[in-house]
């Protein structure tokens, strides 16, 4: 038995001996044996031997041991129930309160028997009867107020928070890998002063390749031909769109990256996915050219994987820039180079298009893969694991 439970069993004894010594007071026997008594009531002895029957009410060690039984208890459910076994103490303080001070008490009997006692007995019996009283009304008094304090420290330690306890641990999750690659890269370029803009993934023709210099016949088209929503809407498949939304609506100079994600008609394996993340950049303004362009991606290549990389560019095409270049990179000493995506040189017809001068502003744009940089950075060697939303991935970045 440990000492929790030998305390308990003690104010339990406690509470049990001071219940049963209340509900004595209650037996009619002794009611009617006091107001027997009540033609004595002069003779002081008479009224000390009423006391010290009535003891049970006026004892103010009952509350005082089980007061500190209960603080020996340790925890708070025990206390809960011991609180949970005052309350048939506390109905019999009140039982013996109607009983002995009530307007039927025995109390109000006795008064009103005052009148029939002999004048010279009278008085001194009455005087006695109201110490008597005011005894007993006195100490009963005092118990409800302990018992009231007692309930409430118990209260109080029920409810009281054990600030040391361990907490209940709610797993919050983290961001997916692919965005926090995406919010790395944001990061990276809003040092260097872009802006981020974003852009409808279902686009229209005409900002996804006639305004990107990609008219209806030519053969370009092909390889962006996406998911088609109706005539002359599709899934976009790259974020060059955003290019010319945002060139509409600024003049230059524009300096921004579009983040987002794209479609492509594309056969699902371990490096091709129909839905994929692009950081489209674009940078506009007077006297800009492809040194520019180099400058600004080997910066992020050194940033984003380290300063052991290097890059290069080597010529592709693009209709909406002039010249285009494809864009690889690889770790110093190896021999593979890792194509990231493609570039160029802002095509003076798509300047024109949204209204700038091409002979006045020049400007370059590059489009990358996001998980294309995360697979090439963390060795993730099949792009399907970004959408599978497996935990076993997932968790480990
Ligand atoms: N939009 C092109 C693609 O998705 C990439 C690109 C962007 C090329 C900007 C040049 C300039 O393939």
């Amino acid at each position: 038995m440990n000492s929790s439970n030998g305390s308990l069993k003690v104010v339990e004894q406690t509470l049990n001996q001071t219940q049963e010594q209340l509900f004595l007071l209650l037996d009619p026997s002794i009611l009617t044996n006091i107001q027997k008594q009540f033609q004595t009531f002069s003779d002081p002895k008479v009224l000390e031997d009423i006391k010290k029957q009535l003891r049970p009410i006026a004892d103010p060690h009952i509350f005082a041991d089980i007061k500190k039984n209960l603080r020996a208890l340790g925890d708070a459910t025990t206390r809960a129930d011991v609180l949970k076994q005052l309350r048939p103490i506390s109905e019999a303080f009140e039982a013996i309160r109607v009983e002995y001070l009530g307007r039927k008490g025995i109390f109000a009997q006795m008064f009103k028997e005052l009148g029939q006692l002999a004048p010279d007995k009278r008085a001194k019996t009455g005087q006695n009867l109201n110490a008597l009283k005011k005894w007993v009304s006195n100490a009963l008094e005092e118990r409800h107020n302990e018992l009231k304090a007692l309930s409430e420290a118990s209260i109080i330690a029920e409810e009281k928070v054990d600030l040391t306890l361990p907490g209940v641990y709610h797993s919050l999750g983290h961001l997916h890998l692919l965005t926090q690659v995406q919010q790395e890269i944001e990061s990276i370029f809003l040092h260097m002063g872009f802006d981020v803009a974003t852009g409808p993934e279902i686009e229209s023709e005409y900002y996804n390749f006639e305004a990107l210099n990609i008219p209806e016949d030519h053969p370009a088209r092909e390889e962006w031909d996406s998911f088609y929503i109706d005539d002359s809407h599709l899934l976009r498949p790259h974020t060059s769109p955003v290019q010319i939304r945002v060139m509409e609506q600024t003049d230059p100079p524009v300096r921004i990256i579009c983040p987002g994600r794209c479609y492509r008609r594309d056969t699902q394996d371990a490096t091709h996915s129909p839905v994929f993340h692009q950081v489209e950049l674009l940078w506009v303004e007077e006297g800009l050219s492809l040194a520019n362009l180099k400058y600004v991606i080997e910066y992020f290549v050194h940033e984003f994987f380290g300063a052991e990389y290097e890059m290069r560019l080597s010529g592709d095409f693009f209709p909406f820039t002039e010249p285009s270049v494809q864009v690889h990179m690889r770790s110093l000493g190896s021999s593979d180079w890792l194509e990231l995506g493609g570039a160029g040189m802002v095509d003076p017809a798509v300047l024109a298009k949204v209204g700038y001068d091409p002979e006045k502003v020049t400007g370059f744009a590059f489009g990358f893969g996001i998980e294309r940089m995360a697979m090439l950075r963390y060795g993730i060697d099949d792009i399907r694991t970004f959408l599978t939303n497996d935990l076993r991935f997932i968790e480990q970045f």
